[in-house]
């Protein structure tokens, strides 16, 4: 059966080599990528000579009135017929600071506002359009573990605070500095984590939220905004220890990102994959009253946004 999956992300690293194999794999999926300025109609062409498989819709991740209207503009394509019945999102663009201080429209800190806010704003304005089956996937990281083994030490592990607080510029000691931005991005994708739990408690059944953690994938842009030494590193000497269980390649992550939105690999709602198999995430991870919390305050930060 024809059916769409709306897919952030998908312009670059993980997402690019994953929407390549969604079309490939699924023949009937019609992807929605939503992408800044127009990068959006550019990947649509590239993904898609003929035009009718891959649409496109503009959306800067870090601004919530564009994600509202992203949003919008995609319920608005589904009421019309303009797409099949909508079975899928994938919440897979990230971004990392090298500081805990940058702010975008609203005022939220922006990795917050992209790693957790637009995938909450996007699930709750496309929540009644979903059918069923149908499963969400957010992108999330092993950085939420905070050891050595998952990261090697690259990437302090996640501090929590109440989502106020972490929601704002900040919002971690020295705020200037590449450790609190670093911090800023692996609590972002254990908050991400907490709201898959969450969707799995209140979202209505047969529509399933899956975490999915690629592992270390050098050779993305995910370090973009780093200094130039450990841009070099991520893109040149990184990339060596695909060959070891320490990372994986942007090929392998992109395959297995594929195979959790089509479903290939088998998990239950709520569930954390890692790479190709359920796992568990970690300890801290799994903690209703903070994820209670913080759907309650994601609900208050959404609302001016979301009506
Ligand atoms: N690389 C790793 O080691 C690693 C490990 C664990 C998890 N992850 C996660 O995997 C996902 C993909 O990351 P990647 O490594 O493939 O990095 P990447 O190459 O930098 O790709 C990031 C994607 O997110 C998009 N994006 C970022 N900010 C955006 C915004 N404000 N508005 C719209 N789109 C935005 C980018 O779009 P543009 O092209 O417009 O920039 C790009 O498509 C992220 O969620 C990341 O946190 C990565």
């Amino acid at each position: 059966m024809p059916s769409t999956i709306v897919m952030t992300g998908a312009s670059r690293g993980i997402g690019r080599v994953a929407a390549e194999r969604i079309l490939r794999e699924a023949p009937q999926a019609h992807l929605v990528v939503a992408a800044r300025g127009s990068t959006g109609a550019r990947l649509a062409a590239e993904l898609d000579g003929t035009g009718s498989r891959v649409s496109h819709v503009a959306v800067d991740l870090g601004v919530p009135d564009s994600v509202r209207s992203a949003a919008v503009e995609i319920r608005g394509r589904l009421d019309r017929g303009e797409l099949p019945p909508l079975h899928g999102f994938v919440g897979n663009a990230g971004i990392q600071y090298t500081n805990a201080l940058t702010e975008g429209p609203g005022g939220f800190e922006s990795t917050f506002a992209v790693n957790v806010f637009a995938n909450h704003l996007f699930v709750r304005l496309l929540e009644d359009r979903f059918h069923t089956p149908a499963r969400i996937v957010i992108t999330v990281s092993d950085t939420h573990f905070g050891d050595f083994a998952h990261n090697l030490g690259m990437v302090p592990g996640p501090v929590w605070r109440s989502p106020d607080v972490l929601a704002r510029p900040g919002a971690f000691p020295e705020p200037r500095g590449t450790a609190a931005g670093r911090t800023a991005y692996s609590t972002s994708k254990l908050a991400a984590i907490y709201l898959v739990h969450e969707y799995a408690r209140r979202l209505r059944a047969g529509v399933d939220a899956v975490g999915f953690n690629p592992g270390f994938v050098p050779g993305t842009d995910l370090a973009r905004n780093a200094g130039p030494a450990s841009r070099f590193a991520m893109r040149r000497i990184l990339p060596l220890l695909t060959r070891t269980r320490f990372a994986t390649s942007r090929a392998a992550a992109g395959r297995c990102l594929a195979d959790v939105v089509l479903g290939a690999t088998a998990a239950p709602t709520g569930a954390y994959v890692d790479r190709d198999r359920v796992a568990r995430s970690s300890e801290e991870s799994y903690d209703p009253r903070r994820e209670a919390e913080l759907w309650e305050s994601l609900e208050r930060f959404i609302a001016p946004y979301a009506a």
